[in-house]
């Protein structure tokens, strides 16, 4: 088969995108997929056009990879992707659209609003400690943490600086632990706690940076818990409308019981497929090398 890795794209997870991709096509190429790498760039519906491949493997992460814009290129194309459609896609870029889904689902969320940048109030929009998002970003991108000896709200949402859209998400922070757990296809694949290594949360740098994080799974938590996150990121992904592999997000806060409160953070329609990655890790760990996984979805796109 012919894959074309689409990769690069034009949001602020670019470096990201090149390294999934580059990871990707050549786990493909040793697959024995004959792979041809684009960057995208504003001409790719040409370039695929011409190209024909028989499925295209995207690798592009945040706003046109991941929103559902590729994905209407593609559907336009006739040519099979691998993960989300159009819909979902969209859905899952959207940070607060997403929660509604999920917690019409029964997903617990964490209360949030989402307010425009330029009218970003001078007190706090809600009592501290909270969390500023970009609605549309990931990798952490924009994300600002707002601890209760902060008598001010971030200033930098409203400046110049800011370039992550104008709507930002203001949701009550959740105490505890990193979980995620990725869905491949129907399945729900293992738990991973995060523990960033000297960051106080998963930041880009504890994403990227090899020691950046240390990654545990199967995450040392109750079976019980396990089985929950497991039950819950196959529910986000099926109420999202999800396809192929996505990866949802969670906080355990175990401080006060075992039991302790699970709270949905998000789901990835294109979850990092760096070196340092999760999913492909979560693959591992059900048995899977990463080409076999890559396999998996480019089968699965075609299908
Ligand atoms: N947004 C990054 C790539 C992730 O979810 O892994
Ligand atoms: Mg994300």
């Amino acid at each position: 088969k012919h894959v074309a890795v689409l990769m690069g794209g034009f949001s602020s997870e670019r470096p990201v995108s090149l390294s999934s991709g580059k990871a990707c096509a050549g786990a493909l190429e040793a697959e024995g997929f004959d792979v041809t790498c684009i960057d995208v760039a504003r001409d790719v519906s040409e370039k695929l056009a011409a190209l024909k491949p028989d499925v295209v493997f995207n690798a592009l992460h945040g706003p046109f990879g991941e929103d559902g814009t590729i994905q209407g290129i593609l559907e336009y194309l006739e040519i099979p992707y691998t993960h989300s459609g159009v819909l979902a896609s969209a859905l899952a870029m959207d940070k607060d659209k997403a929660k509604l889904v999920a917690a019409a689902a029964g997903i617990p969320v964490a209360e949030s609003q989402v307010i425009n940048r330029f009218a970003f109030p001078s007190t706090h929009p809600m009592k501290p400690p909270y969390v500023v998002k970009p609605v549309r970003e990931g990798s952490s991108f924009g994300v600002v943490i707002v601890t209760e000896d902060q008598a001010h709200p971030p200033q930098v949402v409203s400046s110049p600086e800011w370039h992550y859209g104008e709507a930002v998400l203001v949701e009550r922070y959740v105490y505890g632990r990193e979980l995620t757990c990725g869905v491949m296809g129907e399945t729900a694949l293992g738990v991973t706690e995060v523990v960033p290594q000297g960051h106080n949360f998963y930041d880009y740098d504890s994403k990227y940076a090899a020691g950046g994080s240390k990654h545990v799974i199967p995450a040392k938590i109750s079976p019980n818990i396990y089985q929950k996150i497991q039950t819950l990121a196959l529910r986000a992904h099926q109420a999202i409308g999800c396809r192929g592999v996505s990866r949802s997000d969670f906080r355990y806060d175990d401080r006060f019981s075992e039991d302790g409160e699970i709270i949905w953070l998000e789901v990835n329609t294109q979850p990092g497929m760096t070196p340092t990655s999760l999913v492909p890790e979560m693959a591992g760990h059900a048995g899977y090398s990463f080409g076999e996984f890559l396999r998996w979805m480019v089968e699965d796109a075609s299908c």
